[in-house]
C-alpha cells in the first residue's frame, strides 16, 4: 500500500493555519489531518467545522478529519458541508457508526473508524467492511505531543491480518506520538497512512520535517 503523510494541524500556528498547512503540503504531505476535540470525549477543545470551511479553499490537501467527539452523528452533514474528504469517528463515541457511514459514503467521501488505545481490533470487527480506513490511537486521545504507546503495534498488525481475511481493501492510520523512529515499527506492523503533530510543525522547519517523512517511506519501499 501507499505510505501517506497526514501531519496534525493541531500542532499548526493557528494565526497562520493556511500558510502552515501549504508549507507541510510543500515537503510532500498529502493529507491534512484535522483533529476536532470537544471537552467531552476527550479532555480538550480544539475547532470545529468553521475553521475547516476557512481552510478548505486556501488548501488542495484531502482533508482527513479525526472526530474526537461525544455522538458525532449530530454535526456529520456539518462537517461535510465545510469540505471533509474523509471523516473518522471513534467506535466508543457511537452507536450509530452504520448510518453516519451510509451518509459518509452517500455523499461520496471516505469514512473511517478510530479506537483508543484500550479498545481491541475485535471490536471493530463488525464494521470493518464499512471502513475506508482504520485509525489505531497510539496515544490516548486529546493532546498533541505524547510518546507513542509501542504497544499498540500488535493491533495494527491485526487489522492487516484481518484485511487480508475478510479481502477488504481499508487503509491502516496511526495517530500520535510518530517521528522519524517510531514510524518504523509502525510501518512493519502494517499502518500506511501516518499522523504527525510536533513530529512535523516546527516554525522555520515544517517543510524540511515533511520531506524528511517522505524520504523514510522512501526507504520502506525498499
Ligand atoms: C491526539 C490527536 C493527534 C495529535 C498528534 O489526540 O489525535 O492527532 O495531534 O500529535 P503528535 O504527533 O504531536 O503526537
Ligand atoms: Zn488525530
Amino acid at each position: 500500500m501507499r505510505y501517506i503523510l497526514s501531519p496534525s494541524i493541531l500542532s499548526a500556528d493557528f494565526s497562520k493555519l493556511a500558510e502552515d498547512t501549504a508549507i507541510a503540503v510543500k515537503g510532500g504531505a498529502e493529507w491534512l489531518h484535522i483533529d476536532v476535540m470537544d471537552g467531552a470525549f476527550v479532555p480538550n477543545l480544539s475547532f470545529g467545522a468553521p475553521v475547516i470551511k476557512c481552510l478548505r479553499p486556501a488548501s488542495d490537501a484531502f482533508f482527513d478529519v479525526h472526530l474526537m467527539i461525544d455522538r458525532p452523528e449530530r454535526y456529520i452533514d456539518d462537517f461535510l458541508k465545510a469540505g471533509a474528504d474523509l471523516i473518522c469517528v471513534h467506535l466508543e463515541a457511537t452507536e450509530e457508526i452504520e448510518s453516519i457511514a451510509e451518509k459518509v459514503h452517500g455523499a461520496g467521501k471516505m469514512f473511517a473508524v478510530a479506537v483508543k488505545p484500550a479498545t481491541p481490533a475485535e471490536a471493530l470487527k463488525p464494521y470493518l467492511p464499512l471502513c475506508d480506513m482504520v485509525l489505531v490511537m497510539t496515544v490516548e486521545p486529546g493532546f498533541g505531543g505524547q510518546s507513542f504507546m509501542a504497544d499498540m503495534m500488535p493491533k495494527v498488525a491485526k487489522f492487516r491480518a484481518l484485511r487480508e481475511d475478510l479481502g477488504l481493501s481499508y487503509h491502516i492510520q496511526v495517530d500520535g506520538g510518530i517521528n522519524l523512529q517510531t514510524v518504523i515499527p509502525a510501518a512493519q506492523a502494517g499502518a500506511n497512512v501516518f499522523v504527525a503533530g510536533s513530529a512535523v510543525f516546527k516554525p522555520g522547519e515544517t517543510e524540511k520535517n515533511a520531506k524528511s517523512f517522505i524520504e523514510r517511506f522512501e526507504q520502506f519501499d525498499r
